[in-house]
């Protein structure tokens, strides 16, 4: 007879198989997104200085990073371009140009066939001679001018092949004005990610240096939303549902468990995705190595908090070494 009055949590403890039987989150290569920057080659791998484990990819070597995530059971990645210098301009018009090494690069994936998914962030940092997210008029980032140039990066990225586009420049009505020009040129199957909780963050670094998209005078904190602010993280979320985007990011997911789990605990009606951001991805590396066992169970544990705070997807530089890890 137990005369014990407390509770016995321990009980559903004892052993792994009544562990796994009672674990609440699941964590699977299918929900991790691959980070890849593709550029025109030669070289055609390049390790990226800032981001250890991952390498700036063209030609060949796209295909041969696509077989690598598909051996390890990853289903999608998410392509950043990374431009010389000599193509960009103030416009960002490389950003509609058929031929720029995004769109080569989603033609060489979709070629491929291993049935992977392709995301293609959408931001015109990317292609910009200034580095800011828009078209930048008297200082100040020109909403409509910048929407306009979106929208014809976007039909763009789908007539190469793209599944879903990641707007990531946080301008206001990107989901509306990209969703009509996507069915209006006849793409009402390419799916919208917009970065809809974005926040101005110090945690970017190794990104930007990566992906040399950096601006000098910053104008981030007149789009991207400050850290404090969380009622209107969730607001933005609610304004991009209504607008038509079909998966939201979080960014960085670190710092915003607390507003992913708010926003299903009120119901979010569409899935979310945690970003597994840069600044917090190098230092693991730089103190435990990449692949380590110490370095798998801290990413591990990091992805797995990121999924019970809601997310159903993860973008994350570890992708690859997680679902190795897992399968
Ligand atoms: C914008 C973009 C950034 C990141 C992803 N997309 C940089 C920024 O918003 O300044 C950062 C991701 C990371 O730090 O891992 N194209
Ligand atoms: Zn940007």
């Amino acid at each position: 007879m137990n005369e014990e009055k407390f509770v016995q949590m321990r009980r559903l403890r004892r052993s792994p198989a009544i562990r796994a039987m009672v674990a609440e989150t699941s964590l699977a290569p299918e929900h991790l997104i691959l980070p890849m920057f593709v550029t025109d080659g030669p070289p055609w791998r390049t390790p990226l200085e800032t981001l250890p484990g991952v390498d700036l990819l063209a030609g060949e070597a796209i295909s041969e990073e696509i077989d690598a995530a598909n051996a390890v059971g990853l289903k999608s990645v998410l392509l950043f371009g990374v431009l010389d210098s000599r193509h960009k301009d103030p416009s960002g018009s490389a950003a509609a140009d058929p031929d720029n090494p995004v769109c080569r690069a989603i033609g060489q994936i979709k070629r491929h066939t291993t049935g992977m998914a392709v995301i293609a962030d959408l931001c015109l940092c990317e292609y910009t001679s200034h580095g800011h997210c828009g078209l930048v008029h008297d200082g100040r980032i020109d909403n409509a001018g910048t929407l306009a140039m979106l929208a014809r990066a976007a039909v763009n990225l789908a007539q190469a092949g793209v599944d879903v586009i990641a707007p990531s420049g946080v301008m206001d009505g990107t989901v509306r004005t990209l969703r009509r020009a996507l069915d209006a040129g006849g793409f009402s199957d390419v799916a919208l990610m917009p970065y809809s909780a974005k926040f101005a963050s110090g945690f970017y670094g190794p990104f930007k240096a990566a992906s040399r998209s950096s601006p000098g005078e910053s104008l981030h904190a007149t789009h991207q939303i400050q850290v404090g602010n969380g009622r209107e993280a969730l607001r933005k979320i609610w304004i991009d549902v209504e607008e038509g985007a079909d998966m939201v990011i979080v960014k960085p997911a670190q710092t915003s468990l607390d507003i992913l789990a708010l926003a299903r605990e009120r119901g979010c009606p569409i899935p979310m995705a945690g970003y597994d951001v840069s600044g917090f991805y190098r230092p693991l590396i730089d103190s435990h190595g990449l692949a380590s066992p110490a370095c798998d169970a801290l990413m591990l544990e990091i992805l797995t908090t990121i999924r019970r705070a809601g997310a159903q997807m993860i973008i994350t530089y570890y992708a690859k070494q997680a679902a190795r890890r897992l399968s």
